[in-house]
């Protein structure tokens, strides 16, 4: 770590860390009322309830984790102290209140209601003022220096473009077709658009540092995928058009270029392992390189290749809105931005900690143990997908009868699901044991 105020950066990754195996929990609440009849948090927690806050705390973690990111390579791409930590530090602390209040306002019934922003408007408010914070803190730090670099600009660019679009999902329209039309600028483009150009970014910044590779190529590639990214990501948003009611020929927007967006995420796993293959140095923090090839290769099978197999509207008129939706949503998230998160926090945390040998071990088996139970949930849910799709879509069979054959694949994709907390419990542990008990002679 070059940088005191690249410090700050841990904070953000413990709230992250700590909301990470909330997350869990309530997906597991969740997940058990597909399993079970008899639900004792019936009136308490409903399942709207419960999902909503697992979405909810997933996307607010990954944010956390974003801003701990980036407050951690800002200062070594800028070459100089964050402009303000104090006010960083006021950005985490208003952050996390929003988000505690919101939890607390989900189960008392306060909710918006539209998924992944049930956030109520008051709160939302609190959630721009926290993001221009933060743009404001990253800008002056950027140009305390003015060292514009490649890998700054597609940072910045992403982290504005988040901010900008989730204004467009904080307005109450009448009708429900626009409501979703510009609901979809939120969701769509926040993870086919605004968070790989913030990945993208991420992931250049490690590989340079990890593997010593020259930053031209580094960045070259960086534009590459940011320009297919937008290309392909922001006409994919077609593939949310098809059935909600706008003008026809987002069928073939849609179709064609959300068939297009697997190609940017092919070339992140290309380059990535390029980089590796050509590496400089001797990578000695093996479990980031882990996560770090381990993550493109999860993102392009969960984003590019899952998101694939139901884009075209032949297909999704078929599959929208079953449990094959559910299992792509699980195996991107996780393979796309769960993975990154983790591969930035395993590469800065050492250097944080100040510690330069640290027993790998642990997260290793959180990261086996993770990534092999995410695909058996994955595979429940896109087994009990394949059922309602066709029993009730295709043969008509009613919705409750259909979820009767289905339950035996949610049961398979709750019980992995216990694995695969097992292995989040892991990485917590390592989270915050790294360096204490670890510290031996030789580190
Ligand atoms: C990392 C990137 C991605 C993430 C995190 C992601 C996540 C999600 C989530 C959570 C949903 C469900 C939204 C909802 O209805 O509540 C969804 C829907 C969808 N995604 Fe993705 N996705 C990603 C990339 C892609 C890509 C690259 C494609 C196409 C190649 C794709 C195709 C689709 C389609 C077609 C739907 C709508 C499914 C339906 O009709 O029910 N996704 N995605
Ligand atoms: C490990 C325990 C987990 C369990 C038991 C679980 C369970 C569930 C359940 C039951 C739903 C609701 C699905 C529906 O509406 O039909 C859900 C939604 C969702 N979960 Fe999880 N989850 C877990 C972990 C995760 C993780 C680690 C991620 C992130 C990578 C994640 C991301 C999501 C997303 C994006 C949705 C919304 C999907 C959509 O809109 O289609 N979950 N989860
Ligand atoms: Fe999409």
């Amino acid at each position: 770590m070059k940088y005191e105020s690249q410090k700050i950066a841990y904070n953000y990754f413990v709230v992250a860390t700590l909301l990470f195996g909330l997350q869990v929990i309530f997906g597991l609440i969740t997940g058990a009322k597909y399993v079970w009849d008899f639900d004792p948090l019936l009136n308490i927690l409903p399942f709207n309830t419960a999902r909503a806050i697992h979405i909810n705390l997933l996307v607010v973690w990954l944010l956390f984790g974003f801003m701990g990111g980036t407050y951690y390579i800002v200062p070594e791409e800028a070459k100089t102290e964050i402009y303000s930590p104090k006010l960083a530090q006021l950005q985490l602390w208003l952050f996390a209140a929003i988000g505690v209040t919101a939890i607390i306002g989900y189960i008392a019934g306060w909710s918006w209601g539209m998924p992944f922003l049930e956030q109520p408007t008051v709160l939302k408010i609190g959630i721009v003022v926290v993001a221009l914070i933060f743009l404001f803190n990253v800008f002056m730090t950027m140009i305390k220096t003015k060292e514009w670099t490649v890998i700054q600009g597609v940072l910045l660019g992403g982290l504005v473009m988040l901010a900008l679009l989730f204004l467009f999902g904080i307005f109450f329209m009448k009708n429900l077709t626009t409501q979703y039309y510009y609901w979809w600028w939120v969701i769509h483009l926040w993870v086919e658009g605004a968070w790989e150009l913030i990945t993208g970014s991420i992931m250049a910044f490690i590989l340079l540092k990890l593997t010593g590779v020259d930053r031209e190529l580094v960045e070259k590639w960086l534009y590459i995928e940011v320009g297919l990214v937008l290309f392909t990501g922001m006409a994919g948003t077609g593939h949310h058009y098809y059935w909600i009611g706008t003008p026809k020929y987002w069928l073939w927007v849609g179709a064609v270029f959300s068939a297009l967006e697997p190609l940017p995420i092919l070339f992140m796993v290309i380059d990535t392992l390029r980089d590796v293959k050509e590496r400089k140095v001797e990578i000695e923090n093996k479990l980031v390189l882990y996560w770090a090839v381990g993550g493109v290769v999860m993102h392009f099978f969960g984003a590019g290749v899952w998101g694939f197999a139901h884009t075209l509207p032949q297909i999704n008129q078929w599959t929208h809105g079953t449990q094959i939706t559910a299992s792509h949503g699980h195996f991107a998230f996780f393979g796309a931005y769960v993975m990154l998160n983790l591969t930035m926090i395993y590469f800065a945390l050492p250097q944080i900690k100040g510690v330069k040998v640290f027993n790998q071990g642990l997260g290793f088996k959180a990261f086996w143990t993770m990534n092999f139970f995410m695909i058996i949930m994955v595979l429940g849910l896109a087994v009990a997908g394949v059922i309602q799709t066709y029993f009730q879509r295709v043969l008509g069979m009613d919705y409750l009868t259909t979820q009767g054959f289905m339950r035996l694949w949610f049961a398979v994709f709750w019980v992995s699901a216990w694995g695969f907390a097992a292995g989040a419990l892991m990485y917590i542990i390592d989270f915050f044991t790294m360096g204490r008990i670890q510290k031996s002679p030789a580190g």
